[in-house]
């Protein structure tokens, strides 16, 4: 059967509303309920390879490198090893060091993204072991891998990720998981974890039920000719993929910052032509951020707040859009599916093309 946008107006939409759907198909089989691990067959790594890892390193490009950043986070709180994401485009030309006891990690939908592939093939070549996480079966990075976890998005025709993207958030959760288990994550936690994955799909589900919410906040937004996302810790990443998307399908200019970071010099452009999409998760660093919301409405920036149903915001005027909450690890992909409708939502009522972006090509396989 051939793939087309059917009853939707375009494949972004189908795609974000193929989420829930998506997420349970990355999930499946691959969730050890009794032993609180994933079971990841494809990564060919015995416990005892696994235990020898003393870094992970992730490489991907725009979206991809974004959730690799989220991937980071996550290996790193569940498994405790030091891990970081790096643009793969990047990799190759600083003569990086490979060490033989890091796990190189390849994340791309397509699986053909030219800078992704060289920068794997760079690793091959200094005796470095990479698995991918990959949404095309037998695509080219896939084949250059010692090993790795398919995500099972389906096709991905929209130019700007989304479904992908979901599932590569999974796909990391489930490696941390895995990593986690054959060292100190008790099984407590794994199960605490798997229970979690488990309550994605309807979550996700419960954010894309509120689409119409989304569609009138988005249009306050489209009127702006710059906008900041902010985010700090978990949340950074999220503010960056909500960055790009805003910009590659409504050509507004959007930039991602740490919210710590907006007073040592961004600050100077808030106004009340700048509007901020601001991640408040209900975490250790909640009072901080909504710390950092009263200095922007001070400055009559306007404000649409990510957040949980508990985050007191006290008397800060802003938009406000509750996500609902899972694991604390597990709560940046919630935080970024609203950020997927806003951008959407201001592209459509700005008249612009959804699914083929200006300038822009599904998967760069040029230099
Ligand atoms: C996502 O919305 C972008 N169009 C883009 O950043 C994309 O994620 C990137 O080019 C990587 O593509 P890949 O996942 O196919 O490797």
């Amino acid at each position: 059967a051939s793939y087309d946008a059917g009853e939707h107006d375009s494949f972004m939409h189908k795609e974000m509303q193929e989420q829930p759907a998506a997420a349970d198909r990355v999930l499946r089989g691959r969730l050890d309920e009794r032993f609180g691990t994933a079971r990841l067959g494809g990564l060919n790594m015995d416990a005892r390879e696994t235990r020898a890892i003393r870094r992970v390193k992730i490489l991907g490009c725009g979206s991809a490198y974004y959730v690799g950043q989220m991937g980071a986070a996550l290996i790193e709180e569940l498994a405790r090893i030091p891990a970081d994401a790096e643009a793969a485009s990047e990799f190759r030309y600083r003569n990086p060091i490979i060490e033989p006891d890091t796990l190189y990690v390849a994340v791309s939908q397509s699986g053909e993204t030219l800078d992704t592939l060289l920068a794997v093939q760079e690793i091959r070549r200094k005796g470095g072991r990479v698995i991918g996480l990959v949404n095309v079966v037998g695509s080219a990075i896939a084949r250059e891998c010692d090993g790795g976890i398919y995500l099972h998005a389906g096709p991905e025709v929209a130019v700007a990720s989304t479904k992908a993207l979901t599932n590569m958030f999974i796909g990391f959760s489930l490696l941390a998981l895995q990593l986690g288990r054959v060292r100190d994550l008790s099984i407590a936690d794994g199960k605490r974890l798997i229970a979690g994955l488990t309550r994605l799909p309807d979550q996700i589900q419960a954010i894309l039920d509120r689409e119409d919410e989304l569609a009138e906040v988005a249009r306050t937004l489209a009127g702006a000719e710059s906008l900041f996302f902010v985010g700090r810790v978990r949340g950074f990443p999220v503010a960056r993929e909500g960055a790009q998307k805003f910009k590659e399908i409504s050509y507004r200019h959007a930039e991602a910052y740490q919210t710590s970071e907006l007073k040592h010099g961004p600050l100077a452009l808030i106004s009340e032509a700048v509007p901020t999409v601001a991640l408040v998760p209900s975490d250790e660093l909640t009072d901080r951020n909504v710390g950092a919301l009263h200095e922007i409405a001070a400055r009559r920036g306007p404000l649409v707040v990510i957040t949980h149903e508990d985050v007191d915001l006290g008397d800060v005027a802003a938009l406000r859009i509750d996500v609902p909450r899972n694991e604390r690890e597990l709560d940046p992909i919630l935080l970024t599916v609203p950020l997927q409708l806003l951008a959407y939502h201001a592209a459509l009522h700005l008249g612009h093309d959804i699914d083929k972006p200006r300038n822009l090509a599904k998967s760069v396989t040029v230099e």
